[in-house]
């Protein structure tokens, strides 16, 4: 079977990475984390004191430092320059600052890039905020994932818990909304669905059924 691009847009915690995981898997394909390499930005900025609003350091720092995946038995790893920051890139002070990284328009320019080179002979489910709309366009399949902020703040807190990471519900709650807001606003590539995605609202959705859902849609 010929071998397609499968493009998961939607906010912060929609159960995105979960389901993408879940699909590669299933059908054999690269699963790539989008988010994941804008946060690796944000991680080198903090590592190497760069302003996050310097979008030339920004840009330097991605053409110096090669950011790569390794798919392993339990998951995917991200490299940053060889180092693996795959944990690191989840702690509170690069989730709270990656969306102004992520707005600087030579930034995605650079992973925008990498993204598409990523998925050039298909075969890719790839998620984030604008892979239907800017970075695969012409996806097979776009779908474009929403759930309550209750919801997603809840998953994000048991995630947390389970990493050990200390975070309290109402200032997780605020983060995804601030990171929601900004990221939908922005002027480069806001967080929109593309016209032809499929919207799934996965609150009270267990991800079998979500999983079940998008299988619908690319077997359809
Ligand atoms: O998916 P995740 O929550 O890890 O993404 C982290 C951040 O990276 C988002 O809040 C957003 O600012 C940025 N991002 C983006 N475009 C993408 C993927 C992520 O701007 N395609």
């Amino acid at each position: 079977m010929k071998k397609i691009n499968i493009a998961i847009d939607g906010p912060a915690s929609s159960g995105k990475s979960t389901v993408a995981k879940i699909l590669a898997k299933e059908y054999g394909y690269i699963y790539t984390d989008t988010g994941a390499m804008y946060r690796s930005v944000t991680y080198l900025a903090i590592q190497h004191q760069v302003d996050f609003e310097d979008e030339q350091q920004l840009v330097a720092l991605i053409k110096r430092y090669p950011i790569t995946f390794k798919q392993t038995e339990t998951g995917q790893l991200i490299f940053v320059d060889g180092q693996d920051v795959t944990d690191a890139i989840r702690q509170p002070e690069v989730t709270n600052n990656v969306s102004i990284v992520s707005a600087h328009e030579k930034v995605r320019h650079e992973l925008v890039r990498q993204q598409q080179k990523i998925a050039e002979n298909g075969g890719v489910v790839m998620d984030g905020r604008d892979i239907g709309t800017v970075v695969l366009p012409k996806a097979e399949v776009k779908i474009f994932l929403v759930a309550s902020v209750i919801e997603r703040a809840e998953r994000r807190f048991k995630e947390n818990q389970s990493k050990g990471i200390a975070t309290d519900f109402d200032t997780l709650k605020k983060e995804i909304e601030q990171r929601d807001y900004l990221d939908s606003n922005r002027e480069v590539s806001p967080l929109k669905q593309a016209e032809d995605a499929v919207r799934i609202d996965t609150t009270g959705l267990s991800i079998e059924e979500v999983v079940a859902a998008i299988k619908a849609v690319v077997e359809r």
